[in-house]
């Protein structure tokens, strides 16, 4: 039977045992597992608090008191331990020399190219344009004789390009984008509206506007009664939803053996005009090539630079920059 002497003697053996023990606790793992032995469901102190009622009314009164008491001592002075385990640990952790330089993490983001690629593509899309792909290697007959360009004509001059051995005929890393306008053809009925991005190669000495590799974006649109005002329309909304409703464009006349009449967009950059796109009539020589009725059925090409447009866009003064990967550079856009 507990009497209240035996439980307040318990209670003198508990505060002590547990003093005891909090003092040897060296982390907050080990702190806890004693708090849950003393003060736990089944812990120490409350198994004794729970035996009080056992005894009469007023000895249950002192001891309660007493067995309260020790509880909140007890709650105190693991509360206690335990901030000091946290502040202990805290001051073991490695200390910062806030004078030295930090570490450098450059965030990753896309290409300018890439950024004016998707820029140029949402805005031909939205005028009514299918993003289709074709070939890098490319053979020489779709880059060249069937646009219209034959051998010897001097217009191959301008794309001389990285030949590659073909097994029927000679291969290149293509020019230009416009091949795609053949195979599109070849392979679709009008009505057609399409734009091509794709890498193109060139046998270039470079320079400031000039890379031996560049990216284009070719559209074509053939329809019943497409007529050069259709083009010019197009490339004019084009213009202002990349530069801007003040940019400065020019539409002049030019020559590709693909198209006729041909002609070029310029663009306003730093003072001069800035080439930015070939275009034009498709030639009907290159319709009826396609087996289409050329006295029924017109439309119009364009191919266009991106880094150009880049250029002008970012006013970029020199086109080498784009792939020389100065993260200088790079890390502006
Ligand atoms: N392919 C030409 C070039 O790379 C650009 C071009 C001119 C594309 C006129 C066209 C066009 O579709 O109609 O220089």
């Amino acid at each position: 039977m507990n009497t209240s002497t035996n439980i307040q003697n318990e209670l003198v053996n508990l505060e002590k045992n547990a003093l005891d023990q909090l003092t040897s606790v060296k982390n907050v793992q080990e702190l806890s597992d004693l708090r849950t032995q003393l003060l736990g469901r089944n812990g120490e102190l409350t198994r004794i608090l729970r035996s009080i009622g056992e005894l009469d009314v007023n000895e249950r009164k002192i001891t309660g008191q007493a067995s309260n008491a020790l509880k909140s001592k007890l709650e105190h002075a693991l509360d206690r331990k335990n901030t000091d385990l946290i502040s202990e640990q805290s001051s073991n952790l490695e200390s910062i020399d806030v004078s030295l330089p930090g570490k450098y993490k450059p965030i990753g983001r896309l290409h300018p190219i890439t950024q004016t690629l998707r820029q140029i593509l949402d805005v031909l899309r939205r005028l009514g344009f299918t993003v289709v792909e074709g070939p890098e290697v490319e053979l020489s007959s779709y880059n060249f004789d069937k646009l219209r360009i034959p051998e010897n004509h001097p217009a191959r001059d301008m794309w001389d390009t990285f030949w590659i051995d073909g097994k029927d005929e000679p291969m290149l890393l293509r020019t230009h984008t416009s091949p795609m306008q053949i195979r599109y053809m070849e392979t679709h009925e009008p009505p057609i509206r399409v734009a091509v991005p794709g890498r193109c190669y060139r046998y270039e000495a470079t320079d400031m506007t000039h890379e031996w590799m560049l990216q284009q974006v070719e559209l074509l649109a053939i329809d019943k009664g497409i007529s050069l005002a259709d083009l010019k329309g197009t490339l004019h909304e084009f213009a202002r939803q990349i530069f801007g409703p003040d940019s400065e464009v020019m539409l002049r006349n030019s020559y590709f053996p693909f198209v006729e009449p041909g002609v070029e967009l310029a663009v306003k950059f730093r003072g001069k005009w800035l080439e930015i796109m070939g275009a034009g009539m498709v030639h009907p020589e290159i319709i009826e090539n396609a087996g289409y009725d050329s006295s029924v059925y017109t439309g119009f090409a364009a191919g266009m630079g991106i880094e150009r447009i880049a250029m002008a866009v970012y006013e970029v003064d020199d086109i080498r920059h784009f792939y020389t990967n100065d993260l200088r550079f790079l890390s502006q856009f």
